[in-house]
């Protein structure tokens, strides 16, 4: 017998965590918890028992949080906050200090308790959930001490409402709460209901750790206390992660309540392997990727392309790895996969799997499971059809479904081919090749020969369906402050009704077209509507825009794809040319401004001059959008790489017409958007005379299309467009409220100004706000150095 076999021959006795101390301090609380509100627990109510995935036995009973609870919890989440705010940056640092430190010295308390209520292994809950809760509490005590510098010009949001999911109970919690509380702001947080115990067990913490009362408030319940607090008005910002489906019930529901929101929701995220892979290691990044945590991650990589060369070497050894993974309780230190989350779970997985074959995939499996608890064994399925459910649907379980590709190209055609777009691991010993599917996969996270590693100072996030904004790093201190220019702004008005006093009785036809593709095209409907001036006379008319054009209108921007991957040097080339002629018409423009808006000469030519110099400013930052390279704590580093979003569709303001206008659609512009702008409504005739300006410079067709008409029905087709990834909207309260809930269907990012009109002329109305709503960040992990 050698060595090596006798290793593999050896069986290993269990090797349980002490559960003691964990059982004390249930012990403490009777089992039976109320909420904390006000620094305080609640005396426990009605609620429901949480319980171990992998006995079944109840552990505690905890409260159902109805409307009371939460009111209380945001009223006390507003009285603290302006003192908490108020704080010099340091001492809020040394707030989340303290709690950073009392995590590590509670650690094996925290890893225990959530381990027994998630089922998840005491192996991960001690290596992973909680060092790195501990690491985003140190991270962003930092950002506490720096935001006066950093943050200049942004406050807090304020309240926040948080709903978070069972998958990772402690580190999310963690995620949610170190920006947000080192930045200012003041929380109320719901854990899931199925894994409550650590975000309760974290509260007495951040009591015991000295965090003044109010600032955090944890409400327990389900679904329902979930809605409460997400659209309660209290909310100056929700943040939420979990499935898609909840994200999209939450769109709607603060729609128009003008509340920031972050969701990070679910994915069906790529694992390619290319033929040039080292197979090994790839094989063992599978069992990171879908094994890990019962494959219960957002961003598990539960799709596997591998390329055809290598895919039966790939498969057999993957099959081979796959017998030697160990399944048990989840205080067993010697289990790589314990239960999932609980039976109904267990059942959803099952019958995913089982559709899946019946449609024609071939079953792997292996690992006996423990006959009680709710255990499903490692799994993966080949050759499974692109259309089944299991193929394109976030089965959330420790299965992995595979097919091939032949070409990289093909690769990229497929991990792109789903509605998500959260994480894809890429695995190739050519490093041209892994960086090249990098920039080309559509993903917020991009592993390149490794899978699933995340650090507090690098934003974590997707993109399409998966969710937008990002958490960690600077990028997710953003989400949580809000720009001081934005509170100063007053209500904005609706354009005023047409009231011409009696016709053109121009002889020659003026009515300006639309721009599309970059041609002047006529209003599918061929009609047209009168512009009225300042005076109520007759100015000319433009064409009136319906769902077609706005249609015809998307369907060009799309095809102008490659504007994104033109040089940034190009791009800002571009805007200096746009400057350039849109400064040799000052005249022209000005005295259409003040034809329009009776705005004096003096500050139409100022207005015109302003427009120049922003296309100016755009052409500059064209070629200063720049990234980051995050040092994490890992052989490797983080390339934090801005990309343009796709296809914007933007509601131009009323004020301002031309500075408004260039205003929105030039930032968009320079980072590689391209974009559908509906003219203002009253004033459209400074956009439609910018056609000039477009056809005198090298702007290629399609980037920038231009609808004129009535405003709110050509705002809804952009909103519900699913071919529209990103909305901007500078209109009334109403309206942004209405393109908000309008938005669900492909879950566009959507930046308004909840119906407050921007001083165009100031210069927070220009710079770093535009280029961070124009752009996503994308994170690529490359192993590096020693
Ligand atoms: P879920 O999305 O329903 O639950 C997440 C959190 O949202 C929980 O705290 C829940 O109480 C709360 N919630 C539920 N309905 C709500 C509402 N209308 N308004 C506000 N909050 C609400 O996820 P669930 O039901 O636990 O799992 C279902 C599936 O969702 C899973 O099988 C998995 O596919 C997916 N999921 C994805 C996650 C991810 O991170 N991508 C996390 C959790 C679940």
């Amino acid at each position: 017998m050698t060595v090596a076999s006798y290793f593999d021959s050896m069986d290993y006795a269990p090797s349980t965590e002490d559960d003691s101390a964990a059982r004390a301090w249930l012990a403490s609380h009777d089992a039976r918890f109320g909420h904390f509100i006000d620094g305080a627990f609640t005396k426990p109510a009605e609620g429901f028992d949480t319980s171990e995935p992998a006995t079944g036995k109840a552990l505690a009973q905890v409260s159902q949080g109805v409307a009371a609870d939460v009111d209380a919890a945001f009223k006390a989440a507003r009285r603290a906050q302006k003192g908490w705010a108020a704080l010099p940056g340091y001492e809020r640092a040394l707030k989340l200090y303290a709690l950073a430190r009392i995590i590590q010295r509670n650690s094996r308390l925290i890893a225990v308790v959530e381990a027994l209520d998630n089922g998840k292994s005491i192996r991960e809950t001690r290596d992973i959930d909680i060092p790195l809760a501990a690491r985003h509490f140190y991270h962003h005590a930092g950002w506490a001490q720096l935001q006066d510098s950093q943050f200049a010009g942004y406050d807090p949001v304020g309240v926040v409402g948080q709903v978070i999911p069972w998958n990772f109970p402690f580190l999310m919690l963690a995620w949610k709460l170190a920006p947000a509380l080192a930045l200012g702001n003041a929380v109320v947080l719901k854990p899931a209901e199925a894994t409550p115990l650590t975000a309760l067990l974290f509260a007495e913490l951040a009591q015991a750790a000295g965090l003044p009362a109010g600032v955090l408030n944890i409400v327990t319940g389900d679904g329902e206390t979930g809605a409460l607090i997400a659209a309660h008005e209290g909310a100056d910002k929700v943040a939420f992660t979990g499935s898609t489906e909840v994200g999209r019930r939450i769109r709607e529901a603060t729609a128009g309540q003008g509340k920031s929101l972050t969701l990070e929701l679910g994915g069906k995220s790529p694992f390619i392997v290319c033929e040039d892979a080292d197979i090994d290691a790839a094989v063992e990044g599978v069992v990171d990727a879908i094994w890990f945590n019962q494959g219960q991650v957002c961003c598990a990589g539960s799709r596997l392309l591998v390329q055809e060369g290598i895919s039966d070497t790939f498969h057999a050894r993957l099959a081979e790895r796959m017998k030697t993974l160990r399944i048990g309780g989840s205080l067993d230190k010697t289990i790589d996969l314990s239960a999932v989350i609980d039976g109904a779970q267990r059942d959803r997985i099952a019958g995913m799997v089982d559709r899946a074959v019946a449609a024609g995939a071939t079953l792997v499996q292996s690992g006996a499971v423990p006959a009680t608890g709710s255990f499903y064994p490692p799994t993966l399925l080949r050759d499974v059809p692109a259309t089944c459910e299991a193929a394109t649907e976030e089965i959330f379980g420790p299965v992995a479904v595979s097919m091939t590709f032949r070409t990289p190209d093909e690769a990229v055609t497929l991990a792109n081919h789903t509605r998500y777009g959260l994480a894809a691991s890429i695995w190739s010993e050519n490093i041209n090749l892994a960086l090249d599917l990098a920039a080309k996969v559509q993903a917020g996270i991009v592993w390149v020969n490794c899978t699933n590693v995340m650090d507090a100072g690098v934003g974590f996030g997707g993109v399409k369906e998966s969710g937008f904004d990002r958490e960690g790093g600077r990028e997710g201190c953003y989400d949580y402050l809000k720009p001081r220019a934005f509170a100063k702004a007053s209500e904005r008005k609706a354009a005023a009704p047409v009231a011409a006093k009696g016709f053109s009785l121009d002889p020659v036809d003026r009515t300006a077209k639309f721009y599309i593709g970059g041609k002047q095209a006529r209003p599918d409907g061929g009609n047209a509507r009168p512009v009225v001036g300042a005076k109520g006379n007759v100015l000319g008319e433009v064409g009136e825009g319906n769902r077609k054009d706005i249609r015809n209108a998307v369907e060009a921007a799309r095809g102008a794809k490659s504007w994104g991957s033109k040089t940034q040097h190009n791009r800002a080339q571009v805007l200096y040319y746009m400057g350039e002629n849109l400064s040799a018409r000052v005249d022209e423009f000005a005295e259409r401004l003040t034809a329009q808006t009776g705005v004096k000469p003096d500050r139409a030519r100022a207005e015109v001059m302003a427009a120049v110099s922003r296309l100016f400013s755009y052409g500059a930052w064209a070629d200063k959008v720049e990234g980051t390279v995050h040092m994490p704590p890992m052989k490797g580093l983080a390339l934090a790489v801005p990309e343009p979003i796709g296809v914007a569709g933007v509601i131009c303001p009323e004020e301002s017409p031309l500075l408004g206008f260039v205003s929105a659609v030039a930032p968009l512009i320079a980072t590689g958007n391209r974009v559908v702008a509906v003219a203002s409504e009253a004033h459209p005739l400074s956009a439609t005379d910018f056609y000039q300006v477009l056809e005198t410079s090298d702007l290629p067709g399609g980037v920038l299309n231009i609808v004129t008409g009535d405003t709110e029905p050509l705002a809804r087709e952009l909103a519900k467009h699913n071919d529209v990834d990103l909305l901007w909207a500078f209109t009334t309260p109403a309206l942004s409220a209405e393109v908000e809930r309008l938005s669900t269907g492909n879950l566009k990012r959507v930046f308004t100004d909840h119906g407050r009109a921007w001083d165009w002329t100031s210069a927070e109305a220009e710079g770093e706000v535009f280029i961070r709503q124009a752009t996503q960040i994308k994170n690529i992990w490359v192993p590096y150095g020693e």
